[in-house]
């Protein structure tokens, strides 16, 4: 019988230190080839999502630097973070004193694995499994979207459901390495950090991600 999404994360990972953040420690692959293709072997699904959950992207990597340095976007705060893999943004946001964090993935061993790393953390994150983009955007004061842009048909979606929610007040942050599909017109720079990810899938493990909010829509914009 196909062993539970704790137990596969816990079997497949090692509790490390994130390099340039060393105060959170997630469950990391330290190979993730290899764990994608024991995922495909154990949900018996040779189109298995990659691992995401087992690394700290780049994405993730600077909005969990900036709120580090920036405690007071998220203080007391009710955060969302969106497209959460294994939790990092949402447990830097519990770290910089968010009132309350929920994470999402549509992924149920990111599920597994942002829990084990709360726990690990020790930080209270609300998790959720889904398709965050198919609702309404969250009752929330602060959003994190974390290294989201690496997929045309992902990208197409985010942008107007985080537009959707900066109509609704919410403070959107998107974190990213330089992705393909980046909307960078539709964005403003905050910040730029030196990250090394833990994904050894990339190119290049030591990469310049920046911090971004979203612009203002013109008016009469689509
Ligand atoms: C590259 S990972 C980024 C993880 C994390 N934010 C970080 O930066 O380390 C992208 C994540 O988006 C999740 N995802 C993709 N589509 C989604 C959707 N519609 N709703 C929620 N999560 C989604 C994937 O399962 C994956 O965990």
């Amino acid at each position: 019988m196909a062993a539970s999404p704790r137990a596969f994360v816990l079997r497949h990972t090692r509790l490390r230190a994130v390099p340039g953040m060393e105060g959170i420690r997630l469950h990391l692959a330290d190979d993730l080839l290899p764990v994608w293709r024991a995922l495909q072997v154990e949900t018996d699904d040779p189109e298995a999502a990659l691992p995401y959950w087992a690394a700290a992207w780049g994405g993730g990597l600077a909005i969990s630097r900036h709120l580090a340095e920036h405690p007071e976007i998220v203080a007391g705060r009710r955060v969302y973070d969106l497209a959460s893999g294994s939790g990092l943004c949402a447990i830097a946001a519990a770290q910089a004193g968010a009132a309350q964090v929920e994470a999402v993935d549509i992924d149920r061993f990111a599920a597994a694995a942002i829990a084990l790393n709360a726990r690990a953390n020790g930080c209270r994150v609300d998790v959720t499994r889904r398709d965050a983009l198919g609702d309404p955007p969250p009752d929330v004061n602060v959003l994190l979207a974390g290294d989201c842009w690496y997929e045309a048909d992902l990208a197409a979606r985010v942008l107007p459901w985080l537009r959707a929610a900066q109509a609704e007040g919410i403070e959107v942050l998107v974190g990213d390495p330089g992705r393909a599909y980046l909307p960078t017109d539709a964005l403003i720079e905050l910040a730029a950090y030196d990250v090394r990810t833990t994904s050894d899938v990339e190119d290049l493990a030591f990469r310049t991600a920046r911090v971004y909010r979203l612009a203002e829509m013109a008016t009469g914009a689509p």
